[in-house]
């Protein structure tokens, strides 16, 4: 039953690398750009929703419509205060225990992909210096619907050639998790049990936790 799990798919922004608070200022500061502030609890909202979605959201607190023919700037913008808010970013900033488990997984011939809404992505992989640990990549360029849909994590197990029931999504996002749910995975949440509730289980981080513990804890109550 166990080796019915032959992929795992990682979300990269809070889950892989620790980028969602820079996500989350650069559109704090491009609001105050536009003179209007955005409220701190806008952040779990916006985590997983790509570029487009997040403005839409970002612009739904400012007190004036904003033309759609305006949205392509303004995310332009935000993504160049993003990109430098993480221009910091290098080998060695990935997530504690991030790179532990990836070999870990790797050494057991588990298959590993990226799922992210993220058109950074691979930029950032290459930054972090672990482009080649996965055997697939599907990000927001290769996609055009925005976590909670599917497509992301369709394009994952795609690429791997496996099927969603033979893979588990790794996700920090309320939008990612609905996404591996609707795409058919198991699921496990990293962060808060409250916040992500409908994952199959919670992990604080991929700190301490080995691979074939967290297969066995699913499968036992799969
Ligand atoms: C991820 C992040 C979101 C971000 C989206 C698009 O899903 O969780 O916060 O909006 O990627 O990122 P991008 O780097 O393309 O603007
Ligand atoms: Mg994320």
């Amino acid at each position: 039953m166990e080796n019915k799990i032959k992929a795992l798919i990682f979300d990269l922004d809070g889950v892989i690398v620790d980028t969602t608070q820079f996500h989350f200022t650069s559109w704090v500061v491009l609001a105050k750009e536009l003179g209007f502030d955005i409220p701190m609890s806008l952040d779990e909202d916006l985590k997983g929703l790509g570029r487009i979605e997040s403005l839409q959201k970002v612009l739904k607190h400012r007190a004036i419509d904003t033309p759609e023919a305006e949205w392509p700037k303004l995310a332009e913008r935000k993504n160049d205060i993003y990109l430098s808010n993480i221009s910091h970013l290098s080998v060695g900033d990935t997530l504690p225990g991030v790179i532990d488990f990836l070999a870990d997984a790797s050494s057991q011939g588990i298959l590993l992909a990226i799922g992210s809404g993220s058109k950074n992505a691979r930029p950032i992989l290459e930054k972090l210096g672990i482009t080649d640990m996965f055997n697939a990549i599907c990000d927001g360029t290769d996609t055009t619907r925005s976590k909670p849909d599917p497509e992301v994590f369709d394009c994952a197990c795609r690429e791997l050639g496996v099927s969603p029931d033979e893979a588990i999504v790794f996700e920090d996002a309320i939008s990612g998790i609905d996404a591996a749910l609707s795409c058919g995975t198991l699921v496990v949440g990293i962060g808060d049990p409250d916040v992500l509730n409908k994952a199959d289980m919670v992990l604080s981080s991929l700190e301490n936790i080995k691979v074939g513990e967290i297969i066995h804890e699913l499968m036992e109550f799969a």
